[in-house]
């Protein structure tokens, strides 16, 4: 796998037929099943999946927090439970983790809080004897300059009490990167954000992390923050793995039936069928028209389709609804529109868009 400038990709987790099994009072749980994952440094990676899914449990076995019943979790190549406890320590430093709830210290301000991390990782390296020809900055510089990137310099001397919900995320995203983590995971960081709150902070942690080649993990349950940020998606269901794949590519044709759930929850496009089924259809057709849906699920679409069938094919197309989003760089989406013109015509305007890897549904006629 190569990235956007062709430079091969160096695998930074990779997850061996993991199995989660644990003890209840009703018997055994499995939490995880069967987990097999491949993720290449530098790239941002949504897990997303319904509550109790096993998203903060994969998370877990990524932080080596818990280990899994059988498979093997590897960081860089390395094994976490073959290694003794100091190679484990040492390995398990280039992880950092934010949590649902912001965990700062209650008794130091954001600023005091960040540095002291800085402190950490830099006599971390220290020790490791790495990065001695770097330049050297004060942690209270290196943290300023986070604080700065992640719009909380004029906070800087507040304590956590003081910080609001979304500006408490972004300290603690700016304390885990101090850590000089090469693997940062994200739990649910933005699920008690707004939406314009959460989208602010995603888009600067993708600025922040691709400067710096992390690679993320970020457990969600919102198609939203995946759209975001995410360059490739997981999906969980009770445990299970039902798709991957880039952000774009399963957002836009999902092949698991979760995956079309969480993908139609997020468009108005999945709408369509309430507005024909409702006491009052917003749609009433006349004799000729045709209701019909294009979704957009291949990379290329960037022409303007409906005047150029329009135009083509000589009928009118009047569009109910649109939704077109994008995703990477990809449009994806579709809209709905009636169709009006002979039914031959319409017919090949129909073929025609098909051939243009539109994905074309009649959803009805009259
Ligand atoms: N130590 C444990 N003992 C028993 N059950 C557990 C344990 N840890 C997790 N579980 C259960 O495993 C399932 C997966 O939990 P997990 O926290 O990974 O889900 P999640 O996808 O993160 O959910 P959410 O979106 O609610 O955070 C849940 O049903 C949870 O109750
Ligand atoms: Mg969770």
């Amino acid at each position: 796998m190569c990235d956007e400038r062709g430079t091969a990709l160096a695998d930074s987790i990779v997850i061996r037929d993991v199995t989660k099994t644990v003890l209840t009072p009703d018997g055994p749980k499995s939490l995880l099943k069967g987990v097999d994952l491949h993720l290449e440094q530098g790239r941002i990676y949504g897990v997303i999946g319904l509550g109790g899914a096993g998203k903060s449990t994969l998370l877990k076995l990524i932080a080596g927090e818990i280990r899994p019943t059988s498979g093997t979790v590897e960081l860089f190549g390395r094994s976490i439970r073959e290694l003794d406890d100091a190679d484990r320590t040492e390995l398990l430093a280039n992880v950092a983790k934010v949590g649902v709830t912001p965990d700062l210290a209650p008794d130091q301000t954001i600023i005091e809080s960040v540095a002291e991390v800085a402190q950490h990782a830099q006599e971390r390296r220290d020790r490791l004897g790495e990065d001695k020809d770097k330049p050297r900055l004060e942690p209270s510089e290196i943290a300023l300059h986070l604080l700065r990137a992640l719009g909380l310099r004029a906070l800087r001397n507040l304590y956590p009490a003081q910080l609001s919900g979304g500006e408490l995320q972004r300290a603690s995203v700016a304390r885990a990167l101090a850590d000089e983590p090469r693997i940062l995971l994200l739990d649910e960081v933005t699920g008690a954000l707004d939406h314009l709150e959460s989208r602010e902070i995603l888009r600067l942690i993708r600025q922040l992390v691709k400067e710096r080649n992390i690679t993320v993990v970020l457990a969600t349950h919102e198609i939203s923050a995946i759209k975001e940020i995410c360059d490739n998606v997981i999906v969980l269901d009770r445990g299970l793995v039902v798709e991957e794949g880039p952000a774009h590519a399963v957002i836009a044709d999902p092949q698991a039936d979760r995956t079309r759930a969480f993908v139609q929850s997020a468009s108005s496009l999945g709408k369509v069928s309430d507005l024909l089924a409702g006491p009052d259809p917003v749609v009433d057709l006349r004799p000729g028209q045709k209701l019909i849906s294009l979704r957009y699920v291949s990379e290329d679409v960037s022409e303007p389709l409906v005047s150029l069938v329009t135009r083509k094919f000589g009928i009118d197309v009047n569009i109910m609804l649109a939704d077109i989003q994008i995703v990477g760089k990809y449009p994806i989406g579709g809209i709905v529109g009636i169709f009006e013109g002979p039914e031959r015509n319409i017919r090949d305007a129909i073929i025609f868009l098909r051939g243009k890897k539109v994905r074309v549904e009649v959803i009805a006629e009259n």
